[in-house]
This record gives structure tokens, C-alpha cells and sequence, in this order.
């Protein structure tokens, strides 16, 4: 594991694995797969929003994984390139987004689905992932100060529920790809949660039993 943490940290490595979801795009065509030639536009713009939502679940686990684990080589490594993957996932966000602007032919038609619960939770989670890859470099840390920098990308956990909705509305027979996609991360964050309740638990229950409280 060590030595498969050593080379997933060199940077190059990276960038590669993050584009390999776009690389992936031409298996179907390759495969002369029939849900392509159907609607290739359809199927790119599900691909896209799909590979944007798995790197956002990636994005998302690293901090509950490295409170779980926090000397594994893996998940450090994860947390070293975690900028990088978390840009990929806006850069997937707006293909999904210019496809899907593409697909409606013109800004009138596209202003006509904002009548749509999931393509407004789609645009709130755009924006806010925007807000998120601008101020994601070290000059934005030291404008905002670290505090109110940590509560900025906070907004994650607001993307999270969006895109969580904006997936699940459209699964015509339910939530049950939403669910594989999302459960994963929800079961560590829950986690997480009750780690921390413990931890404050713990701290009150000690500051009480204390002779001088
Ligand atoms: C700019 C705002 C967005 C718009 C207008 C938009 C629009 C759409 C549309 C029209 C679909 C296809 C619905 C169908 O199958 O009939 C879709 C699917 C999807 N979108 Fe978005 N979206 C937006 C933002 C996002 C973002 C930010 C993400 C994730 C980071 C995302 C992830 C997904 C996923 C995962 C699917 C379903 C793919 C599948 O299950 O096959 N979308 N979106």
C-alpha cells in the first residue's frame, strides 16, 4: 500500500488518472454501444455530471478517512492532492454544464427549464462549486484569513445535499444510483460526526469532573 501511496503522489500520475474518465468517453463508441448512438449528447452530458459527482465523493471522504485512519499512506496521499481533485470536479461540473447548454440549442431554451426543481439544484451546486475553485489557491486562504476561509468551503456540505437531490430527482425507478453513489460517503461522515460528539463528550465530562470546576 506504501508503495502504491509513493507513486500516486507524484503529480503527474494524478493528472492522469483524472483524466482518464474523459479518455473512457470512447469506449462506447468503440464498443458501438446503441445507448450512445441513441443520443450521444444525453449520454456525454450523464457521463460528465456522473465522473463531476464521484470525484465530489472522493473529494468529500478524505477528511472523515483520515480521522478513521490517519496514518495510512493512501488516504494521505489522497489529502496531499486534494486541491487538484477537488478543481477536477468544478472542471467536470462545467463540461456537464456546457454540454447540457449545447443540448438545449439556445440561452431562451435553457432560461425555460429553470422552472425544474433538479436543474436549479444543478445551478445552485455550479455556482457554489465555482465559488469553492476560486477560492481554492493559496492567495484566497490568506485574503480570507483561515477561518473564514474553512467556513467558505463549508459550502461543500450545502453542494453535497444539492447534488444529492438534483441525482435522485431524475432516477425514474428511484434513488438506487444516488444511493450507491452517495451511501459511501454519508456512512463516513455520519461516522465522523459521532467521532467528534465523543470527542466534545468526553471533554465536558472532564471539565466537569475536574475538582476545580
Ligand atoms: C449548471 C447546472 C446543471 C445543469 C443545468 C444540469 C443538468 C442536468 C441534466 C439535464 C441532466 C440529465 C437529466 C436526464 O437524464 O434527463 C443531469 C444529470 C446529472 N447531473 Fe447535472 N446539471 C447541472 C449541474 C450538475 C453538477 C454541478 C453536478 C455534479 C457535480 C451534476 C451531476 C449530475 C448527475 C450525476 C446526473 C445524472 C447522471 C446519471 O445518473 O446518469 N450536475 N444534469
Amino acid at each position: 500500500m506504501a508503495s502504491l501511496a509513493r507513486i500516486l503522489r507524484k503529480r503527474w500520475i494524478l493528472y492522469i488518472l483524472l483524466c482518464l474518465p474523459m479518455a473512457y468517453v470512447v469506449v462506447p463508441v468503440l464498443q458501438s454501444d446503441t445507448k450512445y448512438f441513441a443520443d450521444p449528447a444525453k449520454y456525454l452530458l450523464d457521463y460528465v455530471g456522473l465522473a463531476a459527482t464521484w470525484l465530489f465523493v472522493v473529494v468529500l471522504s478524505i477528511t472523515p478517512l483520515r480521522r478513521i485512519s490517519p496514518k495510512s499512506a493512501l488516504v494521505n496521499t489522497l489529502a496531499y492532492h486534494r486541491r487538484q481533485i477537488g478543481v477536477s470536479v468544478f472542471i467536470y461540473a462545467a463540461l456537464h454544464f456546457l454540454i447540457y447548454y449545447a443540448y438545449t440549442g439556445s440561452w431562451a431554451e435553457f432560461v425555460k427549464d429553470w422552472d425544474k426543481l433538479f436543474i436549479l439544484s444543478g445551478i445552485a451546486g455550479f455556482v457554489l462549486l465555482l465559488v469553492l475553485a476560486i477560492t481554492s489557491n493559496n492567495r484566497s486562504v490568506r485574503a480570507l484569513g483561515s477561518k473564514n476561509w474553512k467556513r467558505v468551503h463549508r459550502l461543500a456540505y450545502l453542494i453535497m445535499f444539492l447534488l444529492i437531490y438534483h441525482q435522485a430527482a431524475q432516477e425514474k425507478t428511484g434513488f438506487r444510483e444516488t444511493a450507491q453513489v452517495f451511501a459511501p460517503l454519508l456512512i463516513l461522515q455520519t461516522w465522523r460526526l459521532g467521532l467528534y460528539a465523543r470527542k466534545t463528550l468526553r471533554a465536558k465530562n472532564a471539565t466537569t469532573d475536574s475538582p476545580n470546576s
